[in-house]
């Protein structure tokens, strides 16, 4: 992982902090707390669970492919170096196009996956979740900006034939 700022790593546990309060207070007392409150609803829980069920899964095989481009470099340095018998150079800041899954549609599937993955979080809590609302909003507006910034940075990396017609995070759209 990239060294990070202390700020955004406090900003980060603040944010989390907050939002677990926001989400758990109001599960816990704001939004339906009784079998009667909550009855009538199960259609909803359910295609809310299977939303987020799938999107976590998504979410789960996107970041695991990215990380695999770093294992798979670091075992085929470790064959090389046992070969050579020289010390092999490590992975840290290796950058390559991912292609599989949705990678094949946009550059952070990873981030679409966060986001469906929160629409069913939200679908389950039900429309008048508010802390559920606002952390989806939260999150697309701070990832947003970040996923369209990391298309930049692959156009420049790799340039604009490798990245072709890959959007950042909509596939077809942004
Ligand atoms: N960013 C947010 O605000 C946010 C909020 C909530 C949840 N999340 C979730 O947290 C997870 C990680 O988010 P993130 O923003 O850290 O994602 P990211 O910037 O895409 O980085 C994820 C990891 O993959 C590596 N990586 C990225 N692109 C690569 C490439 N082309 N080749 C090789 N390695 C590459 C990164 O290495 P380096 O660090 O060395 O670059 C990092 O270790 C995601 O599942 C996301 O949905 C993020």
């Amino acid at each position: 992982m990239s060294p990070i700022h202390p700020l955004v790593f406090v900003s980060a546990l603040a944010f989390n902090l907050t939002n677990s309060l926001c989400l758990s207070g109001w599960l816990a007392g704001y939004g339906p707390t009784t079998a009667y409150d909550w009855a009538g609803r199960l259609y909803w829980i359910q295609a809310g669970l299977v939303v987020w069920g799938w999107a976590l899964l998504g979410n789960i095989f996107h970041d695991d492919d990215l990380r695999e481009i770093r294992r798979s470099a670091l075992r085929r340095q470790r064959e090389q170096a046992k070969k050579d018998n020289k010390p092999i150079e490590g992975v840290q800041k290796l950058y390559m196009m991912p292609k599989n899954g949705l990678f094949h549609y946009v550059l952070f599937p990873h981030y679409l996956c966060e986001w469906i993955e929160w629409t069913g979080f939200w679908m389950i809590g039900g429309l008048a979740c508010t802390p559920a609302r606002a952390f989806l909003f939260n999150e697309i507006s701070t990832m947003l900006p970040r996923a369209l910034q990391g298309r930049r940075w692959y156009i420049q990396k790799f340039g604009k034939d490798r990245v072709g017609n890959r959007k950042a995070v909509i596939p077809g759209l942004i």
